[in-house]
């Protein structure tokens, strides 16, 4: 028999949660809203051509398909507050209500919890007015980092290295609403993702995103070029620290504060000399450090998701492949700015075998023919006994992914091999 089960999204993350879910042998048919030409091919799963973000509209089908169980990918539908309405449907739903999201809606918000939690993040001010902006950057060292208070898709950053470029920024953001201004902090980013339940931490494997552009990391921010996991820089004396200092912390700051949370809980961190910061918090996974976890994760996610959406209690720790995943997301050419669109992607059909796994995100259909549809086109993901052997992997099914100005990174988990 087996339930039905809903999923949120139509990125690469959605396609990677949909392709989990449907191994369980509790679930019969998962549907994704809306989905992606993808999803599409699982066995078990179908796309739905809903709004994800129309909250009376993913009631309405959770309940005419009686879906045992919702998964809120993507933030939009967290903060437009589509959980609360599941669950004032009576729908076990996975994913925070819009209170708890506003740990990602809002960075001022999530300074200031963090502040109060004794949560470690950079030094920080934040601004509604042009005078006490430019203030605060006369009186700071650079470079200094210049931020857009609410969700930008990763547009609203600045790290300047030069004041007139801080400045610039403070007159762009400042346009949109307050912004927040903080110290530059050193060291090297990593991904740390949980399962909160109102107080309960259950961590996932550690993971690194690649969110430049270009190799090396140079060019602009981009929602993330590539992704591995596990990742040296946090292992097993780090990935504690991280629990103690941010992650307990800030599922307990939550129920101090009375806001319900059950959901995914990231932590961008910069790992410094002097140990873990903030960069950010997220109220999901990420994207696309989702597609390697997915690839390693052994545990039912299925019946995790729903003892997490009935408040039950979690278990200890989840099963992990010991491999390596890695992801290359393959972008779009003028990715992220102006993404080009419209073009046949050949090469879908080469046959992989079990240890890669192409995830689909912006994606569409033309003609039975499968065309590029959005700046990050495929995740291209692959396991390995080491790192070398999962990128190895990686790279080689790339190889037979083609369109005109295809860009991706050649050097996905190039912090890890210099470790290693
Ligand atoms: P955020 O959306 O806040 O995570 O910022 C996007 C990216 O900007 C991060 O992934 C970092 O690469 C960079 N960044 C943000 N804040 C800082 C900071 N305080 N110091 C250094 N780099 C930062
Ligand atoms: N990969 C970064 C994010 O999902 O926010």
């Amino acid at each position: 028999m087996g339930v039905k089960v809903m999923v949120l999204g139509s990125g690469g993350r959605e396609h990677a949660i949909a392709w989990k879910m449907a191994q369980s042998v509790e679930v019969a048919e998962v549907y994704c809203v809306p989905g992606n030409p993808g999803t599409a091919e699982e066995i078990k799963v179908r796309n739905l051509a809903l709004k994800p973000t129309d909250a009376d509209q993913v009631v309405a089908a959770a309940h005419a398909l009686d879906i045992a169980l919702v998964v809120i990918g993507p933030e939009a539908p967290l903060v437009v507050g589509v959980g609360d309405a599941l669950r004032r449907a009576g729908i076990p739903v996975f994913g925070p209500n819009a209170a708890g999201a506003m740990l990602e809606e809002s960075k001022a918000y999530a300074k200031a919890f963090m502040e109060r939690h004794g949560i470690p993040t950079a030094s920080y001010g934040r601004f509604t007015d042009r005078g006490p902006a430019l203030d605060y950057l006369r009186d700071h060292p650079l470079p200094v980092v210049v931020k857009a208070d609410g969700l930008a898709a990763g547009k609203g950053v600045v790290v300047a290295l030069e004041h007139a470029e801080a400045e610039a920024a403070v007159h762009r953001f400042l346009q949109w609403g307050p912004i927040v201004i903080e110290e530059f902090l050193e060291g090297e980013e990593a991904s740390f993702i949980a399962i909160v339940v109102d107080g309960q931490v259950l961590p996932l494997a550690g993971s690194q995103d690649h969110k430049r552009l270009l190799d090396d990391d140079q060019g602009p921010n981009t929602g993330g070029m590539g992704a591995y996991s596990p990742t040296p820089i946090l292992d097993t004396a780090m990935s504690e620290r991280v629990l103690r200092e941010v992650m307990r912390p800030a599922a307990q700051g939550l129920v101090t504060d009375r806001t319900p949370y059950c959901g995914f809980l990231y932590a961008g961190l910069m790992i410094s000399t002097a140990g873990p910061k903030v960069l950010e918090f997220n109220c999901r996974l990420g994207d696309p450090e989702t597609q390697p976890l997915m690839m390693r994760l052994r545990s039912d996610l299925y019946t995790l998701l729903l003892t997490a959406a009935r408040g039950d209690l979690l278990p200890k720790a989840l099963d992990w492949d010991s491999r390596t995943a890695l992801c290359v997301v393959l972008a779009a050419a003028g990715y992220p700015e102006y993404p080009l669109t419209g073009d046949p992607i050949l090469g879908l059909d080469t046959m992989h075998g079990n240890a890669v796994k192409v995830f689909h995100a912006g994606t569409a259909t033309r003609d039975d023919t499968v065309i590029t549809a959005g700046g990050r086109v495929l995740g291209v993901t692959a396991l390995g006994d080491s790192l070398t052997i999962a990128q190895q992997r990686a790279y080689a099914a790339v190889a037979n992914l083609h369109w005109p100005g295809l860009q991706y990174r050649q050097d996905i988990g190039h912090h890890g091999l210099r470790r290693s």
